[in-house]
């Protein structure tokens, strides 16, 4: 039976388009049973419409404190039964429910722990990365906590930093880095191949 996956976003949804292909192209054995977006007019709504999967706004600015706003996203995804849950650049802290703890991941466009943490998402982390000189970023796929960029790792690969890179021109070498992980990271665990001792995670053969 194919991994029951809800997405969580917050905007355009590359990420989500991502899974969708891999999951059309049979190259990733789930069925993405609901996408659920903490902005109204997030784009990635628009694309789980355009394939048929169902998309739920929980506006955050609709709820007054998190509990109240974690409760309306839980039950979303429970209401589709969804056994796992990826991050596809979901800009809320989660309060994790114990059933979900080690079933939700999330990727990161850098190396964590360095470029990552609160405030550290898209354009702001390959910024950082520039201005700190560093010579390799990279994207991470990671277990969620309850800490922003903080759970452990499943997979996690480099890049270069080339002399003359923008901004954009590392997001995109990142990009296509984290399309290649993200799936194969959701695959293993649609397989129930990772197994998390603390903070490591190991891939059963
Ligand atoms: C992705 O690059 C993802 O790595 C990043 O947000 C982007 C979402 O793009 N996530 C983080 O920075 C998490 N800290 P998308 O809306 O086009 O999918």
């Amino acid at each position: 039976m194919p991994l029951r996956l809800a997405v969580m976003l917050s905007g355009n949804g590359s990420t989500l388009q991502n899974l969708i292909d891999h999951v059309e192209d049979g190259a990733l054995d789930a069925r993405i049973v609901c996408v659920v977006s903490s902005r109204a007019d997030a784009y990635g709504l628009e694309r789980a419409r355009k394939h048929g999967i169902p998309a739920i706004a929980v506006p955050r600015k609709d709820h007054s404190d998190a509990a109240s706003f974690n409760a309306a996203i839980w039950r979303a995804v429970r209401e589709h039964e969804a056994q796992a849950v990826a991050l596809a650049g979901f800009m809320s802290l989660l309060q994790i429910p114990e059933d979900f703890v080690n079933r939700i991941v999330n990727v990161h466009p850098a190396l964590i722990p360095a470029f990552s943490g609160h405030g550290m998402y898209g354009h702001h982390v390959h910024e950082a990365v520039l201005a700190y000189g560093a010579k390799i970023s990279g994207a991470t796929v990671h277990f969620v906590n309850e800490q922003y960029d903080n759970g452990p790792i499943i997979l996690q690969e480099s890049v270069p930093v080339l002399e003359d890179d923008t901004p954009d021109t590392l997001a995109e070498r990142v990009m296509a880095k984290e399309r290649e992980l993200y799936p194969k990271a959701l695959q293993l665990l649609a397989e129930d191949r990772l197994h998390t001792e603390g903070r490591c995670v190991r891939i059963r053969s």
